[in-house]
């Protein structure tokens, strides 16, 4: 099925859209993106750039500013660098940032994500930002050439490679991978001691792998898509860090297939979205095998309570059995550090199979444009 053999499909190598392709260039990508930034049991932080130790000598506090997807990035960043790295840290949307008046505290180091690194409102947030008093600016960009890594004071790139599908996918893991090593940069200023970075490379070492055998899941989730065909909204749930993920899985099945997708943390089901579910709605939860396990199933049961359709993407040690109303989608076990990256791919591969299955234009959907570069 992944193979069309047509002459003009050469640059899609062999897959049916450029989307299936980043998808599965995913492992190698976010190989590339650890390239000489890792070493055996540490960072390797000069690989930043120059004058990149004295910079987050500084810090105190981060500003993340970007749109889309990547803002889903800056949000799964902030649990990390809150939770590991013990350093405040906020996350706004660029178009909301820029016109509003905000307090800028000491040290605060106003970081950027963009795969273009050319998006309107992001580079007007940079362009804002260097007029205040932010200690120094770095954007995780996937683009050597772009505005704002000229713009900004450091840049970590990305190096996912070009990538066409409207719908970012491959972007997104890197700039996890990204996210995660200036974690570790920042937080062995602060809360992340030897022993806590060593755990955190070897997890990061092992990941290209971890991401191949969730790939395999694809046979799999392609058949459980075809039940979203005909649906008209869905509901993404996760807890903690997961929760971004979920907003990641419910903005791709927006953007391809066109149902109507909303995430929520699932602790904020009882006020409100449970109104919406019954039998014609299917409910993607992601339950990776973590502290907030026991929460995730009891507000699952909530679900499967009133009807609705239940689709777990979990850890196979997490505890989860097919019945009639939840179907499991057994994830391969990685460590709890990483798995924001390896949950994301599941996710990516239902909203495509989706999107096959209803016959929409899976790299070009309708209204919606690669990189944003007027207001
Ligand atoms: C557009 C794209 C999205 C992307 C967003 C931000 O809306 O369709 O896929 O996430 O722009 O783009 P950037 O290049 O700044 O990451």
């Amino acid at each position: 099925e992944r193979i069309q053999g047509k002459a003009d499909s050469a640059d899609k190598g062999g897959y049916r859209h450029f989307m299936l392709k980043e998808i599965f260039e995913q492992p190698a990508v976010v190989k590339n993106t650890l390239q000489g930034r890792l070493g055996s049991d540490h960072i390797l932080e000069q690989s930043f750039g120059n004058g990149a130790s004295d910079i987050l000598d500084k810090v105190q506090s981060v500003q993340i500013v970007a749109c889309g997807t990547s803002y889903h990035a800056g949000m799964v960043a902030k649990y990390w660098i809150e939770g590991i790295a013990g350093i405040p840290c906020r996350v706004e949307v660029a178009s909301e940032f820029r016109y509003r008046k905000f307090v800028v505290s000491p040290g605060t180091l106003l970081v950027t994500i963009s795969q273009s690194g050319e998006t309107a409102d992001t580079l007007a947030a940079l362009r804002l930002a260097k007029e205040l008093d932010y200690c120094a600016t770095l954007t995780v960009c996937n683009v050597a050439q772009s505005s704002l890594v000229r713009e900004s004071d450091l840049a970590l790139m990305t190096e996912a490679g070009p990538e066409i599908g409207v719908a970012s996918t491959k972007a997104f893991t890197t700039q996890l991978t990204a996210l995660l090593i200036l974690t570790v940069a920042l937080g062995r200023r602060y809360a992340i001691d030897k022993v806590k970075e060593a755990a955190i490379v070897s997890a990061l070492h092992s990941l290209p792998g971890t991401l191949a055998t969730a790939l395999e899941l694809d046979d799999e989730i392609c058949g459980i898509a075809e039940t979203f065909a005909d649906k008209h909204h869905a509901l993404f749930l996760g807890r903690g860090i997961q929760w971004p993920i979920a907003m990641e899985g419910a903005l791709k099945l927006k953007e391809i297939s066109y149902i109507h997708a909303e995430s929520y943390p699932a602790g904020e089901l009882k006020h409100g979205p449970l109104a919406l579910v019954d039998d014609d709605m299917p409910v993607v939860a992601v339950a990776p095998n973590d502290e907030l396990l026991e929460k995730l199933k009891s507000n699952l049961e909530e679900v499967q309570a009133r009807g609705g359709q239940l689709y777990v993407f979990a850890d196979k040690q997490a505890g989860f059995k097919n019945e009639s109303g939840l179907t499991v989608i057994p994830v391969p076990h990685s460590e709890e550090i990483v798995a924001p990256i390896l949950y994301t791919l599941p996710l990516q591969l239902l909203s495509y199979h989706v999107a096959v299955f209803k016959g929409t234009d899976v790299d070009q959907p309708r209204n919606l444009a690669k990189s944003v570069t007027v207001e």
